[in-house]
């Protein structure tokens, strides 16, 4: 068996907890591979609401296994407070959860370190989610970190050594103004935690399962634009959200990648600092955010909205290989008279591209947009292909043709009944 893999392919939040639950019931095993809290994967049905962050989105369906792989960064408080949330609400992980030794664990000084790194930055600073993202993959490239597998033995010593170097760095920062006393308590209680789970080596499972027929979805967090090589650099997270994130952070050959789904707004956002071309500062782009919801569910921050850039989908398609396109929130878009795509871009040279530039610095960029009608229809009750409103399904094939690759899934409403697959042609 192949593994298929499901990345957001703009600036985040594009949906993809949401259709990781939906297409859970077609795999056997649920799988994330980068990233870390700075995720927040939001789910609804039966009239309830889940943020998840570190746990993958599989967890609600069934009988299903759930892995938390090596690429991804993992805080034991917070993954204690948000397993014990769901174990409240009635869903049973210890069995159905394995963490991979080889995940990094992020400590309360890394996101110390996260927050003495941004005010070091000043009005540089990238807007992270605090969570001691970046710190805690430098750790891993830098060969300085801590992993999972690292509680199992002698943990105590392991742990004073790191945390005294991060003391030190802290102290050349000059971010000593703080108490770890309370948050290092629960954060050993969540290593304790951890250790109820089974702690595996998931690139050996995986590839024990794919060969057993088991059918693997890849779930990744965090969107193509916040790459740390192909986005916006250094306006990004610090993992490798494309593709080939999948294989590094589970152990998967390139060659047992199967399907690769992408997840796309109907217009896009962005939260935290950095370039976004096709950023709305009117009346449009609160209006988008207002009927959107469009707040971060990790910070509660303003998303920034703006118009579905064409430019940096058709690349982020490349770079991961996409095969099929899943189209999300265009009923967000239901009450506008008309409808903007950038399908090009206008350097300050006055050149004009469709591939996506190496600076999209502030000011650098002038979008090319289409205007198309809008469909001015409640998309949110439809339940088939067949009563999409024309001009709704023109701008499906709009984008469909732009992007050379189909759309086959339409999301119009947060709710995992809201979804509408539609037939491949
Ligand atoms: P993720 O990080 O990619 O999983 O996305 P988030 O959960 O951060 O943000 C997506 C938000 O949009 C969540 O609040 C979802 O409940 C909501 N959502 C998902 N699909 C749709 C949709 O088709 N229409 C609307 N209106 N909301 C949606
Ligand atoms: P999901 O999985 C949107 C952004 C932060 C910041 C930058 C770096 O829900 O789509 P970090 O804390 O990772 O060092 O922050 O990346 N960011 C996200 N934006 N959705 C996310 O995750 C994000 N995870 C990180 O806002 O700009
Ligand atoms: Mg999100």
């Amino acid at each position: 068996m192949k593994a298929d893999v499901l990345l957001g392919l703009q600036w985040g939040d594009e949906g993809k907890g949401k259709v990781v639950d939906v297409l859970t019931p077609h795999y056997d095993v649920v799988a994330r591979f980068q990233g870390g809290p700075n995720a927040g994967h939001t789910l609804e049905f039966e009239g309830q609401k889940y943020v998840l962050r570190s746990i993958p989105s599989g967890i609600f369906q069934g009988d299903k296994l759930n892995i938390i792989g090596g690429g991804v960064v993992l805080a034991p408080d917070l993954f204690m407070d948000e397993a014990k949330e769901l174990e409240k609400s009635g869903h049973q992980l210890h069995s159905r959860l394995h963490i991979s030794k080889k995940a990094h664990l992020i400590m309360p000084t890394h996101r110390l370190l996260d927050a003495a790194y941004e005010a070091a930055k000043g009005k540089n600073k990238v807007g992270t989610t605090g969570k001691g993202i970046g710190p805690t993959y430098s750790d891993k490239t830098s060969r300085n970190g801590l992993r999972v597998g690292d509680i199992l033995c002698d943990f105590e010593t392991k742990y004073a050594a790191h945390k005294a170097r991060h003391e030190q760095m802290l102290r050349a920062l000059n971010y000593t103004d703080y108490d770890l006393t309370e948050v290092e308590k629960k954060w050993m209680e969540g290593i304790e935690y951890l250790k109820q789970f089974p702690l595996v080596d998931t690139e050996h499972e995986i590839n024990r399962l794919l060969k057993d027929g088991k059918r693997v979805l890849c779930e990744g967090a965090q969107g193509t634009m916040l790459d740390i090589d192909f986005g916006s650099y250094p306006f990004v997270t610090s993992s490798n959200t494309i593709c080939a994130g999948a294989c590094v952070g589970l152990g998967i050959g390139p060659n047992k990648i199967g399907e690769v789904f992408g997840i796309i707004k109907a217009y896009c956002t962005r939260v935290g600092a950095g370039p976004f071309p096709t950023e709305l500062f009117d009346e449009t782009g609160a209006q988008i955010r207002a009927i959107g919801h469009e707040y971060g569910a990790v910070t509660g921050r303003e998303r920034r909205c703006g118009w579905i850039d064409l430019v940096a989908l058709r690349y982020a398609i490349m770079v991961s290989g996409v095969t099929q396109l899943i189209l999300m929130k265009s009923d967000v878009l239901d009450g506008f008279d008309t409808i903007k795509a950038c399908t090009a871009y206008q350097l300050s040279d006055g050149t004009i591209t469709r591939d996506f530039p190496y600076d999209i610095t502030d000011g650098t960029i002038t979008p090319v947009y289409t205007e198309m009608p809008g469909w001015q229809t409640d998309l949110t009750q439809f339940g088939s292909e067949a009563q999409f409103p024309k001009a709704f399904s023109e701008y499906i094939a709009f984008l469909e043709k732009e992007l050379e690759t189909p759309i086959t899934i339409v999301s119009v409403g947060p709710d995992r009944e809201q979804t509408i697959i539609r037939k491949r042609k």
